[in-house]
């Protein structure tokens, strides 16, 4: 506990307090003092996106961000995406398109992806391409990848159209 102090984050909704050295990175602080362990470590020098978070809707390397720059900002990690028990559209054309395969890489994608979708939800595939420029993945090749974030984008349209139907009722 030598040199920790509180730190209070809100992740996922919920405020969250662990003890934390000032120089902790946030994904340290979430895998190992929160639990959140769906916040992958790939080479811990912002090069694979694999520790992709959102905080306040904008992703952001966790493996970058000191932990106490994140106080009184709202971080989404891999385990805030589902709705109850509901997958995000994401999650659920990823595993179905095979955009996950080892899935090492897959939270990363997921989280740089939803704040992609919420900006734009019909986006080429250049502006896929370009949103996960920062993500590596070893297995799919990136084709996979690229039709379940279309096929996503598509369900949310779906999604959107069908409740500005029914507000118009
Ligand atoms: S672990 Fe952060 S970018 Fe690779
Ligand atoms: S699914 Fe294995 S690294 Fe992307």
């Amino acid at each position: 506990m030598k040199n920790r102090e509180i730190l209070e984050l809100e992740v996922n909704g919920h405020r969250r307090q662990t003890a934390a050295r000032p120089y902790d990175v946030l994904l340290d602080v979430l895998r190992d003092g929160l639990d959140l362990t769906g916040t992958k470590r790939g080479c811990d020098m912002g090069t694979c996106g694999c520790c992709t978070v959102l905080m306040d809707g904008k992703p952001v390397l966790s493996c970058l961000t000191l932990a106490g720059q994140c106080e009184g900002k709202a971080i989404t990690t891999i385990e805030g995406l589902k709705d109850g028990a509901h997958l995000h559209p994401l999650q659920k054309c990823f595993a179905d398109a095979g955009g996950s395969q080892c899935g090492f890489c897959t939270p990363g994608f997921l989280m740089t992806c939803t704040a992609l979708l919420e900006k734009n939800q019909e986006p080429s595939d250049g502006e896929i391409r370009e949103a996960i420029s920062g993500n590596m993945c070893r297995c799919t090749g990136y084709v996979k990848i690229i039709e379940a974030i279309q096929q996503s984008a598509e369900v949310l349209r779906a999604r959107k159209a069908g409740n500005e139907g029914q507000a118009d009722v």
